[in-house]
């Protein structure tokens, strides 16, 4: 069985990653989700991410606040993607705050990340899909944290200077740079750390004819919620990605829940520039390794047919 933690900063393709992660229970236990601020404030994340399990009916996954704010830049948000709420802006939304109360637990996310870690060396999957506040905080609390990692997952970066918050630069390495460049200074000496780009989350959409012919129309609790948090905000993800649905997060838990699916990656060193006046938040890509560093593992490539049966099946 896989152990699997989560931290998310939930977001719509957050949603769609923590039901994806959840459809494993057969071969993964999710043992935990830490939230972030990031596509909204951490309030709210945790709210979503409660009714995203309320969905789910998975009450007995706890859910840890986590950072409020970056590590030392500004707020950045997503509203014209996630809406204001994060989640959409469903009109009638049914959660419920008891159900909050039953899934949040007191500890703060980066001494539950620890913990849970300690509690299970070297046996767990990291997947990271917001900001990379937290985890660079529980690199600074305990500094052996990263060598106790099973594996890291980021959904983040880019590797061809391809951008989506700005230019240059992709939405969760640009909302806390410093904490991405903390990250990929730490985990690669001691532990495997791949990234899913933006150009590979792009490149792995799902045609929109499937998502909303096919994929939100399969008369489950689960793929009708699917449908109502993209409603909303369809038109600006279709113009972001004419092709198709980018459920970047969901890309990165995929390739956890079966590595098979990664076609192709590069090996490299790379860190994060934190203060460029064009580039800040991009991935530098240290191509010849002039720089020594231990190398990451970038995916460039994923299996699209087996990411949509994994999408199909996990809505069902
Ligand atoms: C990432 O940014 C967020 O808006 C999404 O949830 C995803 O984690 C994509 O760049
Ligand atoms: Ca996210």
């Amino acid at each position: 069985e896989n152990l699997l933690l989560m931290d998310v900063d939930c977001g719509i393709d957050d949603a769609n990653a923590i039901i994806l992660a959840l459809s494993a229970f057969r071969t993964s236990k999710l043992l935990g989700i830490t939230c972030v601020n990031g596509n909204i404030r951490v309030d709210q994340v945790v709210k979503n991410v409660a009714y995203v399990l309320e969905i789910c009916e998975r009450d007995d996954i706890p859910v840890f606040a986590g950072a409020d704010h970056p590590l030392v830049t500004q707020h950045v948000h997503a509203p014209p993607f996630h809406g204001t709420d994060g989640l959409g802006d469903i009109k009638k939304r049914n959660d419920n705050p008891e159900w909050k109360d039953k899934v949040l637990r007191e500890d703060h996310a980066v001494h539950a990340m620890i913990n849970l870690i300690n509690q299970n060396r070297n046996k767990v999957s990291l997947i990271m899909i917001g900001p990379l506040t937290n985890l660079a905080l529980a690199c600074r609390l305990d500094p052996t944290f990263p060598s106790k990692v099973k594996d890291l997952t980021i959904m983040g970066g880019n590797y061809q200077g391809k951008g989506n918050i700005t230019t240059a630069a992709e939405f969760n390495f640009y909302a806390d740079p410093e904490a991405a460049n903390v990250v990929l200074e730490t985990f690669p000496d001691v532990c495997t750390t791949r990234i899913v780009p933006w150009e590979s989350a792009l490149a792995s959409y799902l045609p929109w004819d499937w998502v909303t012919k096919k994929w939100f129309c399969q008369g489950t609790k689960k793929s009708q919620f699917t449908r109502n948090i993209l409603a909303n905000v369809l038109d600006n993800w279709r113009n972001e990605s004419p092709k198709g649905y980018t459920s970047s997060d969901a890309v990165a838990v995929a390739t956890v829940l079966d590595p098979t699916i990664v076609k192709d990656y590069v090996e490299v060193a790379a860190s994060v520039e934190t203060d460029g006046r064009l580039t800040k938040g991009q991935v530098v890509i240290d191509w010849d390794n002039r720089s020594n560093r231990s190398l990451i593992q970038v995916i460039t490539q994923i299996n699209l047919k087996k990411f949509k049966e994994m999408m199909w099946n996990s809505t069902l």
